[in-house]
This record gives structure tokens, C-alpha cells and sequence, in this order.
């Protein structure tokens, strides 16, 4: 199986990135599931029932979100309601939602799996007990497993990725906006990224517009950011080639697009 990860997606810039580039992206990598972070999809601040269906109408398969999923009040009226959208399995027993779905193509099923990290970050369940349950059910289903991990720290991602090698096919950390290069597989057959990236505004402050948090920075006031709507955009991502019967990854290969670095067929 062959996928394709999406880096946070940020207001309307990265939805029309997504919708611009995703027919291209499947094209070139023969992908065959398309998974795409969308916490900050609706103007930076969570995702609305209508951007779920737009995404999965552009062609992606799941979403999975972070700290930015209740930022939308309208997520508790569908999220219940919805089969691809995901929240961090490490949130609150209470909490709607779910935080592992699966999807099949081509008769091979593949668990998708989102977790919060807690370091820099409020103090959700541990992240690492969670991942044990969450991907022990998902093995008793298919070798294939594919994890989200939304954290700041890249000493508590790398943990993530160690923690899982053999385990899951994929670890792969958001939230910080920046992708990182050190993409590779891990000794048990784990493919590991510790941020994939974001996708929308390119020339802002992690797609907020960069007046807004240059003045934050400056005066330590109050401060609304705003997602900017026009401006160069990018997309920021990871594609995984994945063996349909071990789960173990055979090829990991960052996607990075943008002015400096354009999209080669
Ligand atoms: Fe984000
Ligand atoms: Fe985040």
C-alpha cells in the first residue's frame, strides 16, 4: 500500500494547495490512501462539517486533527456522526469522537491512529499506553498501522517513533509547522518523520500572518492571528510505500512543495 500524509492543512490556502496538487501527488506516487491533518483547516482554528466533505471530496481519505480540534464549535454537532475524521485517542474518556478509524483500498485495510503529545502541551492521558492498546487492537485487523502524533517536543515524537518500532508501519508527528529532515526507517520497519510540515500560507509565521506575531512577540499583548488567504502557498508532506503483509515500510520520501522547491512530476 502506498500513502500519501498530508501536513496541517491551514485555512483556505492549504485546502486549495490539497485541491490544486492532490490529483497530481496520487498520480506520481500510485498512491492508494490519502491522509491529511486538518486541525487548523477552518482559518487556522479547527475544521468544519463542510471542510471535511470538501477534503474528502478533493480526494483525502482520513482526517485526523489535535489541539485545534474543538476550536469549531459546530465538530460536537458531527464528529459523532462522521467516519474519517479523527481526534487524538489520548484526549479525555469523556470526549466525542474517536481516535483510530481504518479504511481499505484495493482489499488492503490500514488502521489510522492520532495521538497528543503532552510535553509543551496540556496533560492529556499518557500518549504511550494509549498507542499500546490503540495499535494492539488495530493489528488484530491488519498488519498495516498509521500513526498521527501531534507534539511539540521532538524528543517526546522520536520517543514515539522508538516506542512503536515493529509495531506500527508509520509514525509520523504535526503541530509544529515545520517539516524536519530526518524522514527514515527505523530498525523494526517503522517509517519515521518527526514533523511532516504544514500546507497553506508560505511566506507567514507557521500560515499565521506574520505582522500579527511579530507584534505578540514585540509587546506580549493580546493578539488575534489571522490566517491570510492570499500569498505564496506550499504543501508539506510525506509519502510511504508499505508492505501489504508485514506492514513494514520499504520507501519513506518527504513532499515538499513550494516556490523554491516547485512540484516535479
Ligand atoms: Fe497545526
Ligand atoms: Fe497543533
Amino acid at each position: 500500500m502506498k500513502v500519501i500524509f498530508i501536513g496541517d492543512i491551514v485555512g483556505s490556502m492549504g485546502r486549495e494547495m490539497v485541491i490544486d496538487y492532490l490529483s497530481r501527488l496520487k498520480r506520481k506516487y500510485q498512491a492508494d490512501v490519502i491522509i491529511a491533518n486538518g486541525e487548523n483547516a477552518a482559518s487556522g482554528r479547527g475544521i468544519t462539517k463542510a471542510i471535511y466533505h470538501d477534503l474528502l471530496h478533493a480526494g483525502v481519505d482520513v482526517i485526523t486533527m489535535g489541539n485545534h480540534t474543538w476550536d469549531q464549535k459546530e465538530i460536537f454537532d458531527f464528529i459523532d456522526e462522521v467516519d474519517y475524521l479523527i481526534r487524538p485517542a489520548n484526549f479525555s474518556e469523556q470526549a466525542p469522537g474517536k481516535g483510530m478509524t481504518t479504511i481499505t483500498k484495493n482489499g488492503v485495510t490500514l488502521s489510522v491512529i492520532n495521538l497528543h503529545g503532552r510535553t509543551f502541551l496540556p496533560p492529556h492521558d499518557d500518549p504511550f499506553t494509549k498507542a499500546d492498546e490503540l495499535v494492539e487492537e488495530a493489528l488484530n485487523l491488519s498488519p498495516l498501522v498509521f500513526v498521527d502524533f501531534h507534539a511539540e517536543a521532538t524528543s517526546e515524537k522520536i520517543a514515539m517513533g522508538w516506542h512503536l518500532d515493529g509495531k506500527a508501519s508509520v509514525v509520523v508527528g504535526t503541530h509544529t509547522h515545520v517539516q524536519t529532515a530526518d524522514d527514515r526507517i527505523l530498525p523494526g520497519g517503522t517509517a519515521y518523520l518527526t514533523d511532516a510540515g504544514m500546507t497553506g500560507p508560505y511566506d507567514e509565521i507557521l500560515g499565521m500572518r506574520k505582522e500579527d506575531v511579530l507584534y505578540r512577540f514585540h509587546t506580549n499583548l493580546p493578539t488575534r492571528f489571522e490566517v491570510p488567504k492570499k500569498g505564496r502557498p506550499q504543501l508539506n508532506g510525506l509519502f510511504v510505500e508499505l508492505d501489504d503483509k508485514t506492514g513494514k515500510a520499504l520507501k519513506i520520501e518527504r513532499i515538499r512543495i513550494n516556490e523554491d522547491h516547485p512540484f516535479i512530476n
